[in-house]
């Protein structure tokens, strides 16, 4: 649909980013959410921005990114109008998992700065009404963690019952999967005869959230961080921190269910409400967890505002989505969105997002990353993004449109994640011609590329050795350019985010989906108290026909990738990844 059809009535609409003000007209049925105010929420409200701090930018040429580095961005994350930012860990680590792997839960690797660096860097943040969410990483800490090197010493010391340890006495421990290592999840120590658990890394020993002492160790870190003035925590693989310490068979191949057997250990709640009692409520922050159960009742039980544990958290169903080059379905796409909307259309709180650390580039898993479409497709998801219910939660370099970068031998990788699926998937027998095409298509080392500032050596985002290969089309996508360019992702995104910021409804509305069965595009309504607005979404390459009664009550446009807008009748005809948000008339 290349050319305007003479017999259609094409009607072009220019673009305009103005809410007019609309006279009612009844006709029009609306959803009236009976939110009060006490619903409402600025965390529920807020946009968040992820820095993963090694690689946004590098003040001192040491090939990391660090705070100062952060501080010399301020006017840019000021510019996209996000209002929180949620930090990776810069904690003293060995950094076996770049940082997940924490030896001092209360101080700063020196690569990013001191402590007086970051508290300029979040002071400053706050100062420009962006608030700060620190990742507190207490399923596990690092080996080299003090606690740890002294439980090894013996089981006499004080510190052994901060981890779980399988007494070698007993024979060999019950079978655990490990998430990164091949070998599995538990590893002997020679000084005290046991084997401790570790649900990630060999590096990263379980804590023991049984023993009260490591509960009241957790709250006096958060605490510290709390008095430092942060806004809110993000709990990593908190959802495992609870176990059944008789550590019971189970079953061949339950690993292939990982969460469900791991996760929600039997005194979960029970943490979480003494965490509540302890540091959220007191300190007046929020916390979001990392995994969310396998099952909406276990979402419901962490996030409800009557359980008093935790306010969000973010659910792993869309990561399953586009595993492989072999891409996804939009209906698939549509299900998982529509059916966490409706669990959570009444109660609790969940984050969105389409990209993090733990994932490749967004638009590679669900755009279209080639030159010609990646600019539309990327704008195309932050509007998804930015219209759904739920804190959003943009990645670094998402709101550029940042590709993967190739990476087809495993040689190249130093991701612990990556090297330990490709001994497991070895172990399995599997065809590791075929894993390696799936890892360069999924693996995270696709997303922790540095942050491409300008098209000057190395992306400007150090003068030194990058820490890891900038991608090489950092000419043609760069901040610099983009910014320039009144089309672009990133002027796109300030947009969209100025568009939510400014529209309740976006934020509260309640979601109705209206094209379930199409496979091309996407079309939701929002509804909030008289107000309703329509979403449509083409997530194809080519031309597609949206055919809905809908169509006639089509109001002002408050945003649109493309310049025109083709109505005619009841169809509008969507552009390759066309977005459009549009007032609906009453
Ligand atoms: C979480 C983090 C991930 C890390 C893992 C172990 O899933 O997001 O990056 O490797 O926990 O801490």
């Amino acid at each position: 649909m290349k050319q305007l059809i003479p017999t259609l009535l094409i009607i072009i609409v220019i673009m305009s980013c103005v809410d007019k003000k609309k006279t009612r007209n009844n006709s029009v049925a609306t959803v009236k959410m009976s939110q009060s105010d006490s619903f409402k929420k600025w965390w529920k409200e807020g946009v968040l921005y992820q820095i993963y701090p090694q690689s946004f930018n590098d003040s001192n040429g040491d090939g990391f990114g660090d705070f100062r580095g952060v501080i010399e961005k301020l006017d840019y994350l000021e510019s996209l109008g996000i209002t929180m930012v949620w930090m990776n860990p810069f904690f003293e680590s060995p950094l076996v998992d770049n940082g997940y792997d924490v030896s001092n839960y209360k101080a700063i690797h020196p690569r990013y700065g001191t402590m007086e660096d970051f508290q300029e860097m979040m002071d400053s943040m706050q100062s420009r009404g962006i608030k700060f969410v620190l990742d507190v990483v207490v399923n596990h800490s690092s080996n080299e963690h003090e606690w740890f090197k002294q439980a090894c010493s013996s089981r006499d010391n004080k510190y052994y019952d901060y981890y779980h340890w399988w007494p070698a006495e007993k024979g060999k421990p019950p079978h655990r999967h490990s998430l990164f290592d091949p070998e599995g999840g538990w590893d002997y120590v020679e000084a005290n005869n046991s084997y401790y658990l570790h649900t990630f890394a060999e590096a990263q020993p379980d804590l023991n959230w049984e023993n009260p002492k490591v509960r009241q160790e957790v709250y006096d870190i958060m605490k510290f961080w709390a008095k430092k003035g942060v806004d809110g925590f993000r709990m990593d693989a908190f959802q495992f921190v609870s176990k059944d310490t008789t550590f019971p068979q189970f079953p061949a191949g339950h690993e292939k269910n990982f969460a469900k057997w791991y996760g929600m250990g039997p005194h979960l709640h029970d943490y979480l409400k003494e965490m509540y009692k302890e540091v959220i409520e007191p300190y007046d922050v929020f916390a979001v967890s990392e995994g969310s159960g396998s099952t909406f009742q276990d979402a419901h039980d962490l996030v409800d505002a009557d359980r008093n544990e935790l306010q969000m958290a973010y659910h792993f169903d869309y990561v399953t989505l586009s595993r492989t080059p072999e891409g996804y379905t939009l209906a698939d796409f549509k299900e998982v969105f529509t059916k966490w909307d409706k669990e959570f259309a009444e109660e609790g709180w969940l984050a969105i997002f389409l990209s993090n650390h733990d994932n490749s580039r967004l638009v590679n898993r669900f755009g279209n990353p080639s030159p010609e479409f990646r600019r539309v497709s990327a704008q195309m998801l932050n509007t998804f993004l930015m219209s759904m219910r739920g804190t959003t939660y943009t990645y670094y370099g998402d709101e550029l449109g940042m590709t993967n970068i190739d990476m087809p031998t495993i040689e190249e990788y130093v991701d612990v994640s990556a090297l330990g699926e490709y001994g497991m998937a070895k172990k399995r027998g599997e065809d590791m011609e075929e894993f390696m095409r799936t890892l360069n298509y999924n693996s995270r080392e696709n997303g922790r590329t540095p942050m491409q500032w300008d098209d000057s050596k190395n992306a400007g985002f150090t003068t030194g050795i990058p820490w890891k290969r900038v991608n090489d089309n950092y000419k043609d996508i760069n901040v610099a350019a983009q910014d320039k360019d009144l089309n672009s992702v990133l002027n796109h995104f300030r947009k969209m985010v100025k568009l939510r910021k400014d529209h309740e409804i976006l934020v509260y509305g309640a979601y109705e989906l209206l094209d379930k069965t199409n496979n091309e595009t996407y079309c939701f309504t929002r509804s909030f108290e008289d107000k309703k607005v329509l979403v449509l979404l083409n997530f194809t390459d080519h031309d597609s026909n949206v055919s809905l009664p809908i169509v006639n009550t089509i109001g002002d446009l408050l945003i649109n990738n493309y310049n025109e807008f083709m109505v005619n009748g009841e169809t509008v005809i969507l552009k390759p990844y066309q977005a459009v948000i549009c007032n609906l008339k009453k």
